[in-house]
């Protein structure tokens, strides 16, 4: 048995492969499933016990022999016949960049995670809205300045009034008018507004918005998840304070800021030398607002809060130019490749 494995040692080695058929003759002579190094390991069965461990090392030895040579020689005949109008000269010889998460949708996952861990769902509405969805349901009056086109890109004017939104509360409107509460969501989305860009202004950002109607939902609710957020987002020693503010739909009604995490609230210039940091609005949803999507504001009350998706981040990674999210600079973005 020994001799007849040196003897197909032998042949492997000086078996010539020139082409695409002897390359398979190789293959189908030696490795086939009746090759003969198939054959070899069913004779193994007749070799006596005691030589079985060394025979079969020997085999196995064989086989790799033999698997070797085809292996090389299938890369040279493929390389030799590959067409050359199919491969590309022109490309560089650099790999292949690998991409990256963009950092505001980083930050969106991490606050969604951050809001379902405690039951929030996430809803989604059209970026082009009527007027209902994105004013009037949520209590702007007539002539609110917020209406005005300094603020808004009206799409259609007149009767059938369509515009970009300028919020996700109008997706907000949306899911009230379409269930019964408890309702408890999160809105994301890309949201326009008519500013000059410039390092802190941008005629498109992110927002998330959030919502919760239930029975005897209060304003220690709203504080609470918002605290409880802010620790989640933040870290466990980050505090939030609340300070009284105006919007239509809400009443009452606050702006929330968080304890700058960039000096421990010792005072820098990111937070103005104040140690805090405003990144929301917020209040009770002014129960006009329910009626007007069709809950009954004598049973149910709830809260809503709302979020610049491009203000946490700048928070988060130190980005002080709004511009660098929408530039598509690879120096910017690679940065947040291990982010993922
Ligand atoms: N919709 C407000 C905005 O776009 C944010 C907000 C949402 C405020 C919910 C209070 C309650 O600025």
């Amino acid at each position: 048995m020994k001799n007849k494995i040196d003897l197909i040692t032998n042949e492997i080695q000086n078996f010539k492969i020139e082409d695409a058929v002897s390359l398979e003759k190789f293959r189908i002579h030696f490795l086939g499933s009746k090759g003969i190094v198939k054959e070899l390991f069913n004779d193994l069965k007749s070799v006596p016990n005691e030589e079985k461990r060394e025979v079969g090392q020997l085999l196995n030895s064989l086989r790799a022999v033999a698997e070797e040579k085809h292996i090389q020689a299938k890369t040279t005949i493929d390389t030799l016949n590959c067409d050359l109008n199919q491969i590309d000269l022109s490309r560089t010889a650099d790999d292949l960049q690998i991409g990256s998460r963009h950092p505001l949708m980083l930050v969106r996952s991490e606050i969604i995670e951050i809001f379902s861990r405690i039951g929030y769902t996430v809803s989604e509405g059209p970026e082009i809205e009527d007027d209902w969805h994105n004013f009037s349901a949520l209590n702007f009056a007539p002539e609110h300045p917020a209406r005005d086109m300094q603020d808004t890109f009206f799409i259609e004017k007149g009767e059938n009034e369509m515009a970009l939104r300028t919020h996700t509360s109008s997706v907000q409107v949306r899911v009230m008018e379409n269930s019964t509460p408890p309702i408890r969501t999160i809105s994301p989305g890309r949201v326009y507004r008519n500013e000059a860009i410039s390092a802190r202004a941008h005629c498109f950002f992110h927002q998330v918005e959030g919502l919760y109607i239930d029975k005897n939902v209060s304003f220690a609710d709203l504080k609470q998840t918002l605290l409880y957020f802010a620790k989640e987002l933040f870290g466990e020693k980050a505090q939030i304070r609340m300070r009284p503010s105006y919007f239509p739909f809400t009443e009452p009604s606050a702006e929330v800021d968080v304890s700058c995490s960039i000096c421990n609230s010792k005072g820098c210039n990111v937070c103005k030398y104040t140690g805090w940091l405003e990144i929301l609005g917020c209040g009770m949803v002014d129960p006009a607002v329910l009626e007007a999507s069709g809950i009954d504001s004598k049973v149910y009350s709830g809260f809503a809060f709302g979020m610049g998706i491009e203000r946490i981040t700048q928070l988060k990674y130190k980005v002080n130019d709004l511009r660098l999210y929408s530039e598509n600079d690879v120096r910017f973005l690679k940065q947040f490749t291990s982010g993922i």
